[in-house]
């Protein structure tokens, strides 16, 4: 079965960026059986979707208000990703829960709003370096996940996203038997088991060895979806 490879392109990109980038993704696209979703930031999104939408790949956006609409001056609902296209919205990334102050209730609001809209929720969960090394990263995961998770959540409209804060951007990735020993227990922690990613410095490097864990459905990159060599890699993993 293809696995779910997102691209979180985070505060980056360009529109010169997506045309040097748009060649090859979909020519590693034309040789692969996963399913790719390419999050851009919001004001590339409406071209992005056009750019692919004659290709399997999903829009993604990186955020979205828990509000279907109102005088929240600066944001973006829900309703307004799925009316240009989106599929999928990353809720709850570590970035936004400490940069934002976003919190679980905020983030289970969020994921409820997304659901509303008929779009999937890529929900991120993770701990800090601090939480591993005190030997609670499975509790403290585990409790955030469902935290998180609204009632409206079943396997076809929400994926989880294992991302371990100390693991983004550093290079420093857990060792296999530790995202092996976390997936377990988010495998286990909902009723109904949910689609797992997990991220953190993936790289063409690490994407197969990583991808070929139990429960590990998929990945979700950050700086290595921005390069173009390394991201068409990792679509063909
Ligand atoms: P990096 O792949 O750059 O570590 O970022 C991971 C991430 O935050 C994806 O959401």
């Amino acid at each position: 079965m293809g696995k779910i490879i997102v691209a979180n392109w985070k505060m980056n990109g360009s529109l010169d960026f997506i045309r040097t980038f748009l060649p090859s993704l979909k020519a590693s696209l034309a040789t692969t059986s996963n399913q790719v979703i390419i999050c851009p930031p919001y004001p590339f999104l409406i071209s992005l979707g056009m750019d692919l939408k004659d290709t399997p790949t999903q829009l993604g956006a990186q955020n979205c208000h828990s509000s279907p609409h109102g005088a929240f001056t600066g944001e973006v609902s829900a309703p307004m990703l799925a009316d240009i296209g989106c599929e999928a919205v990353i809720v709850g990334h570590s970035e936004r829960r400490t940069q934002f102050e976003e919190n679980d209730a905020l983030v289970n609001a969020k994921v409820s709003a997304v659901h509303a809209a008929g779009m999937t929720a890529i929900v991120c969960v993770g701990e800090s370096m601090g939480v591993r090394e005190s030997g609670q990263a499975i509790g403290t995961v585990t409790k955030q996940l469902h935290a998180s998770l609204p009632s409206s959540t079943n396997p076809q409209n929400t994926i989880i996203a294992y991302e371990p804060i100390w693991s983004i951007g550093t290079g420093m990735t857990p060792i296999l038997e530790e995202i092996i020993e976390m997936h377990q227990a988010l495998h286990g922690a909902t009723q109904t088991p949910l689609s797992l990613l997990y991220g953190g410095s993936v790289t063409d490097q690490n994407a197969k060895d990583i991808l070929s864990l139990p429960h590990v459905d998929g990945v979700l990159v950050g700086g290595a979806s921005l390069k173009i060599e390394s991201f068409q890699k990792i679509v063909g993993s």
